[in-house]
């Protein structure tokens, strides 16, 4: 009997055309299918991942001066989440601002219908008296309608240093252009991670217990899946790396041989030589001086930086111009 596949056209089209780049690469949101999720939540309750137990240390010590801040002189305000993951941070700013009787909605957007409905039962658990009305779709798309729907003040949160995959320059234009999707006095509040002993932000992209490698090599394994390759994943080896001076953690999947990789649903064949690397992740790390260029460049101007005891990592409160 034969098998076919279904291919999703922009997922093959956006694998074939990293792989056709020069050095090669591989785009990092793909690494969250069922499994990847699975991977990153063992990732974030790992010893040398700090960057969670960071954020969450913010958000819990600060959630009152955070609160007052959001509202700065308004009496109410839409809460407007960009990739809020199972929402374990959000709750606790979610719980403190419904406590207080906080006039807000919170809306989380994302582009699965399915991510949502989950949040929105989660969150509405631990939190019943909410108001929560999620929105479906792309993040420019959702915002721009949202900002001419709306004349209630706009408060973005964008947690976790997500915009850290971006890397530099896109993560700029990124901010940019949310920038332009808001109106003067709306808000965004931001997380860096921030640069710091280069062993600590080493070690959290290469445990010791191979979580993170398993989490990278997961992307050929969906490749396999997904466009019928056959990546032995034994013959790649996970390499993170750190440059102290731009801030860029970057990981790579290294070919321990010369070896050929064939796509079966595209007819596609992928060639490595021995030793040659697949780029598949960037993860930026910060200094302050360069988050205050950022928000400069995007139009905002910084009303606080929230930091835990650390100072590992900073959640960033912006207002637009
Ligand atoms: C979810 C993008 C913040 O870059 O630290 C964790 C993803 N990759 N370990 C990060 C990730 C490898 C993570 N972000």
């Amino acid at each position: 009997m034969e098998h076919t596949i279904e291919v999703n056209k922009i997922f093959a089209k956006d694998v074939v055309n990293a792989l056709n780049q020069t050095p090669k690469q591989l785009p990092s949101m793909y690494f969250y299918n069922a499994e990847g999720d699975r991977l990153f939540q063992k990732i974030m309750a790992l010893d040398e991942y700090y960057l969670t137990r960071a954020e969450m240390e913010i958000v819990k010590s600060h959630r009152a001066e955070i609160l007052k801040s959001f509202l700065g002189g308004d009496a109410n305000f839409r809460l407007v989440e960009l990739g809020a993951g199972d929402g374990t941070k959000t709750k606790v700013l979610l719980e403190h601002f419904v406590n207080e009787g906080t006039d807000f909605v919170y809306s989380p957007i994302d582009i699965s219908q399915s991510v949502l409905n989950q949040l929105e039962e989660g969150v509405l658990k631990a939190v019943p008296n909410l108001k929560i009305d999620c929105i479906q779709g792309d993040y420019f798309k959702a915002l721009s309608e949202l900002n001419s729907n709306h004349l209630q003040k706009e408060v973005l949160l964008f947690l976790g240093s997500t915009i850290g995959n971006f890397g530099l320059e896109a993560g700029k234009n990124f901010l940019k252009e949310l920038s332009n999707n808001l109106s003067s006095g709306d808000m965004l509040f931001i997380g860096f991670d921030l640069m710091k002993d280069p062993r600590v932000v080493l070690a959290a992209y290469d445990d010791r217990e191979g979580v993170t490698r398993d989490f990278n090599l997961n992307l050929l394994k969906r490749i396999n899946d997904e466009l019928d390759a056959d990546f032995d994943v034994d013959k790649f080896q996970h390499y993170p790396t750190y440059n102290p001076i731009t801030g860029e953690t970057k990981s790579y999947l290294v070919s321990r041989e010369a070896q050929q990789v064939h796509f079966k649903a595209i007819d596609y064949t992928l060639e490595l030589k021995q030793w040659e690397a697949i780029h598949t992740e960037v993860s930026q790390k910060y200094s302050f001086q360069m988050i205050e260029e950022f928000a400069q460049y995007a139009g905002f101007k910084i009303v606080r930086h929230f930091t835990d005891s650390k100072e590992l990592f900073v959640d960033s409160l912006w207002e637009k111009v």
